[in-house]
């Protein structure tokens, strides 16, 4: 599976439009960790990595941001993340970063897998070969 952009329902309504998620109809896999950014400095870049075995989903919650997913050869391909209605669902051994947050911008990330160190791949030239 790649990675891809996902549309969470949205329940447009004049009080306020609410949008769901709920495992396995909208997330392709089961929820195990959630965590958010926050308070990101402008020209702040982070998560340059790739992760061997979680997958998982990022949405902006709140303003925006970019999610960059570069390709072994260097090629990239940029998703300007700006509704909390849409996701991106990432598998495993893709690399990806986020940058070009927006002031107060808030990004959700739901993830396969309990914090593990030894998932992480944060090394782009070991990344590289064990994805080519
Ligand atoms: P990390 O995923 O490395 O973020 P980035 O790639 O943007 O730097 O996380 C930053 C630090 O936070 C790292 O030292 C590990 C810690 N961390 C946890 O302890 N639990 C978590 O669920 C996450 C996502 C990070």
């Amino acid at each position: 599976m790649d990675y891809r952009i996902i549309e969470f329902p949205k329940i447009a309504d004049p009080r306020g439009n609410l949008t769901f998620i709920q495992n396995s109809d909208q997330v392709p896999f089961e929820i195990k960790r959630v965590f958010w950014t926050y308070d990101v400095p402008g020209g702040e870049t982070r998560g340059g990595h790739s992760y061997k075995y979680q997958e998982e989903i990022i949405i902006a919650l709140s303003g925006s941001f970019d999610v960059v997913i570069t390709q072994p050869d260097g090629s990239q391909e940029k998703f300007h993340m700006n509704r909390s209605y849409y996701g991106i669902y990432i598998p495993p051994m893709v690399w990806r970063h986020m940058e070009n947050f927006s002031t107060n911008s808030f990004g959700l990330h739901l993830s396969s897998a309990a914090y593990a160190e030894e998932d992480y791949i944060r090394d782009f030239e070991v990344f590289k070969p064990s994805n080519s």
